[in-house]
């Protein structure tokens, strides 16, 4: 389900937002966002990888202030991470680039725009107060 703000609601875990992308996408399109390339032997092994990392909660212990902030090829984010382009993100959610890249500003973090974009690139840009990046496929040659 959607919110007024158009957030995700009643979903905990990967696997709750995999089982409510399968129930409600047509089969072609979760496919392409569920499935990895060729043997998916990438696929597989990033999953394992995270399936390695645990968190280790350390409740009602005082911490130090916590600053994610880092620089990616020189750009400040307030993440120690950037949203990766997605081709085609609007196919399966509403204005989807536009909706990823205001979310990657309103976090503090960078949005990648594939090429293979749904939405035009000037209103991905105005979407995000953050960085916005272009992944250019030469498609066709150069
Ligand atoms: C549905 C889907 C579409 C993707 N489209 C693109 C794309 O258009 N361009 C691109 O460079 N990478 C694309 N990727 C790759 C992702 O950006 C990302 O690199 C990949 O999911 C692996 O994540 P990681 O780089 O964090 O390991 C796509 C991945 C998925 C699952």
């Amino acid at each position: 389900m959607l919110d007024g703000r158009n957030r995700v609601t009643g979903i905990f875990t990967i696997e709750d937002l995999r089982r409510r992308a399968r129930s409600r996408l047509p089969r072609v399109l979760f496919d392409y966002i569920d499935g990895g390339a060729d043997g998916e032997v990438t696929l597989r092994e990033n999953c394992a990888v995270f399936d390695r990392v645990r968190f280790l909660p350390r409740n009602a212990a005082a911490m130090g202030t916590c600053d994610l902030r880092t620089t990616v090829l020189g750009t400040p984010v307030e993440l120690p991470f950037l949203l990766a382009p997605i081709g085609s993100s609007r196919m399966f959610f509403r204005r989807g680039e536009c909706v990823a890249a205001a979310q990657a500003g309103a976090a503090g973090t960078a949005y990648i725009l594939s090429t293979l974009s749904g939405c035009r690139l000037e209103e991905v840009k105005a979407a995000s107060s953050g960085p916005v990046w272009y992944q250019l496929y030469l498609i066709g040659g150069r």
